[in-house]
């Protein structure tokens, strides 16, 4: 019996412990979430072209883009997951809806071109076209629109700010 107790109580701190390495996916709080910072002037009134968010050419080529077949250099989906689910610590769930729809297109633009300094996140803008990016964007959307293309909801987007 004192041994049985014994295996139980090892079973249940080894329990505690795989649950403390393994608290849910690497995403950041929504709270935490990284706030708008000012973008540069030279990406004011970049948008994503009329239609490309659905254009299902523009939405296989992002595909391509995330996945690395465009610049096996440049693979989205190593630390953002295949389906948006974050693998690399810090980064947001591309899945929640809320986490993506806060910012305009030109602020999404402007962090895959230029990346977000001191974070994995480089940025990706002459190892990746224009185009690629606007691309990727599209296919990325879907993550949060159940895996359909989307226009997003505008209404939602923060106004963009730029330095
Ligand atoms: C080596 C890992 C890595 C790769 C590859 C990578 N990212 Fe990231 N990405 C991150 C991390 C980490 C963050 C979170 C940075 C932060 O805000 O601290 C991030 C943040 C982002 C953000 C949000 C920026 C913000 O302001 O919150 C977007 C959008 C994004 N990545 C898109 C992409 C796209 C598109 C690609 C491929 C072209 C890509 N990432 C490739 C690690 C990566």
């Amino acid at each position: 019996m004192k041994v049985m107790r014994g295996v139980l109580a090892l079973a249940i701190a080894v329990a505690f412990m795989a649950g403390g390495l393994f608290v849910g996916t690497p995403d950041v709080g929504a709270a935490k979430l990284k706030a708008q910072v000012a973008i540069p002037k030279k990406y004011e009134g970049k948008h994503m072209p009329e239609g490309g968010w659905t254009d299902p050419k523009l939405i296989a080529r992002g595909k391509e883009v995330y996945t690395g077949k465009v610049n096996k250099k440049v693979k989205c989906s190593k630390c953002h997951g295949k389906k948006g689910k974050p693998k690399a610590k810090g980064a947001r769930d591309f899945r929640k809806a809320a986490n993506m729809e806060k910012f305009s297109d030109t602020y999404w633009f402007y962090r895959i071109a230029d990346g977000v300094p001191k974070t994995l996140m480089k940025g990706w803008l002459g190892k990746i076209t224009e185009d690629d990016i606007w691309a990727v964007m599209a296919y990325e959307n879907m993550f949060s629109h159940g895996g359909k293309p989307a226009v997003p909801d505008k209404s939602k987007w923060a106004a963009p700010k730029f330095k």
